[in-house]
């Protein structure tokens, strides 16, 4: 037995000889559990003349019927790249209790309405608890096929059977194979249930939903060991005090990545939101010093948030820096470049940056917005709120170009802003009645916007 078993970290996957506290290729710390070796047919280096190739253009398009199928709900079919492909692997991550399994079940109910035969197994919950979240969702009437089944065997057997178009595995750790022998939710069986599925999508045209919850504590596989597997990775993510959940396209083989789709959960399951950006903005009142109006791109789409800074005299000796929804490296650096080329020193002061409603900015565009939240904080002076900014700060103090400036003007516009502050290079747009103001460098900016300074 212990001739067969490997040592596996259960964050990255890695597979090492021996145990040891922290794993050498992604350094987590006690991830690494003991499991069997995998058992099973022994691969030849050579194979039959199945192992052929064709030149790509003698595919004829019947070949490949990449007809998408929607679902009708436009949130979910915009991440997914314009709706189903068919024999594709998709993985859904997310923390535990985030809605994955509502989202799922309310996505296979609306295929099925669509008249795609769909199937929805659970691992998780017995039939009859579904069936009654099903009634809360109002679901009841949909034509989904219901499973409660943890056997990789019996689903394969299932699915064969059934063959659905789109079948939806609630989750992908609670499934085992009896290939392998260790636990399910350990890697090896998250790995053996992923690929068996995965393969079965492509050879049978079934499409395969997979969900995977995100542990944080390494005591399950997480979603991360297949995300190589599948075609499309979507992560479902939020703030556990908000309403708002975001369905986030991390890889997608079929369209375009860093797409978002926005929902907001409700006692009647979720809601699409399909103007997030006036959802984002309904919290603020009036003018306040701190708060700015960040003009963002979210994939494809523009999406306007609220930025919001707290500077404060500090009694500590290293004052605090706390940022939720930002990098709070990017964080320190503006901070560097405030002072080193506009003289701001926030040496004595706690700084605190929020994005408000729990969302999350990835864009080097925020820097300027949040550099003026920064300021504003600071000097207790409120920038007008029918004004958003935006612009990427370099170290030297220059504001650099973003790309899409327009989409981003015509979503202000339309949600009734007034005024843009950017980069230069900015074309004035003919069609908005938005007043455009740009900048050469942090000091430009500073100045024309909070007068002079005192340092
Ligand atoms: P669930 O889909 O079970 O989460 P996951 O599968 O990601 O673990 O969602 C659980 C949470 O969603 C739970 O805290 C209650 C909430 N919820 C609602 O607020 N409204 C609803 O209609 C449903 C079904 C769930
Ligand atoms: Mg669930």
């Amino acid at each position: 037995m212990a001739k067969n078993s490997q040592y596996i970290c259960n964050a990255c996957g890695a597979v090492h000889s021996k145990w040891s506290g922290r794993c050498d290729a992604c350094g987590a710390w006690n991830t690494i559990t003991e499991e069997a070796a995998a058992t099973g047919p022994k691969r030849t280096s050579i194979g039959s003349a199945k192992g052929r190739s064709i030149p790509l253009t003698d595919l004829s398009a019947e070949d490949a019927p990449l007809i998408r199928t929607g679902s009708g709900l436009e949130e979910l079919d915009r991440v997914l790249g314009g709706g189903l492909v068919p024999a594709s692997a998709i993985l859904v991550g997310g923390d535990p209790g985030i809605g994955k399994s509502t989202l799922l079940l309310q996505a296979a109910a609306a295929f099925a309405r669509k008249g795609a035969k769909a199937l929805y197994v659970t691992g998780e919950e017995a039939a009859a608890q579904v069936r009654m979240r099903g009634q809360r969702l109002g679901l009841t009437d949909a034509p989904l096929q219901l499973a409660a089944e943890t056997n990789l065997r019996n689903i394969l057997t299932t699915l064969e059977n059934e063959r659905p178009a789109i079948a939806v595995i609630d989750s992908i750790q609670t499934m085992w194979s009896d290939h392998v022998e260790s636990a399910p939710g350990s890697v090896s069986q998250v790995r053996a249930c992923a690929h068996e599925l995965t393969s079965f999508a492509k050879r049978k045209g079934v499409s395969v939903v997979l969900v995977g919850h995100v542990t944080k504590e390494g005591q399950i596989a997480g979603p991360r060991v297949v995300e190589h597997m599948v075609d499309t990775v979507l992560y479902f993510e939020g703030e556990r005090g908000h309403h708002f959940r975001i369905l986030r396209a991390v890889k997608n083989r079929f369209g375009p990545a860093d797409e978002i789709g926005v929902f907001e959960m409700t006692g009647t399951g979720l809601q699409e939101v399909t103007n997030p950006s006036a959802l984002f903005l309904s919290e603020r009142d009036q003018p306040a010093p701190g708060s700015v109006v960040f003009a963002g791109i979210e994939g494809t789409r523009p999406l306007l948030m609220e930025i919001q800074a707290l500077v404060a005299p500090s009694p500590l000796a290293s004052p605090r820096r706390t940022v939720v929804g930002w990098d709070s490296a990017r964080l320190s650096m503006i901070l560097a470049v405030l002072e080193a080329r506009a003289g701001l020193s926030f040496g004595a002061q706690d700084v605190y940056l929020n994005i408000a409603g729990g969302l999350r900015i990835g864009e080097p565009a925020a820097d300027l917005a949040v550099a003026a939240a920064l300021v504003s904080s600071r000097q207790d002076h409120p920038i007008a709120p029918d004004t958003v900014v935006f612009g990427e700060i370099s170290l030297s103090g220059a504001l650099r170009p973003i790309t899409q400036a327009d989409a981003r003007i015509r979503e202000a516009a339309k949600l009734g802003f007034s005024a843009a502050f950017g980069p230069q290079g900015m074309k004035t747009l003919g069609d908005t009645p938005l007043k455009l103001h740009t900048y050469i460098d942090l000091n430009d900016f500073i100045h024309s916007t909070f007068g002079a300074i005192e340092t």
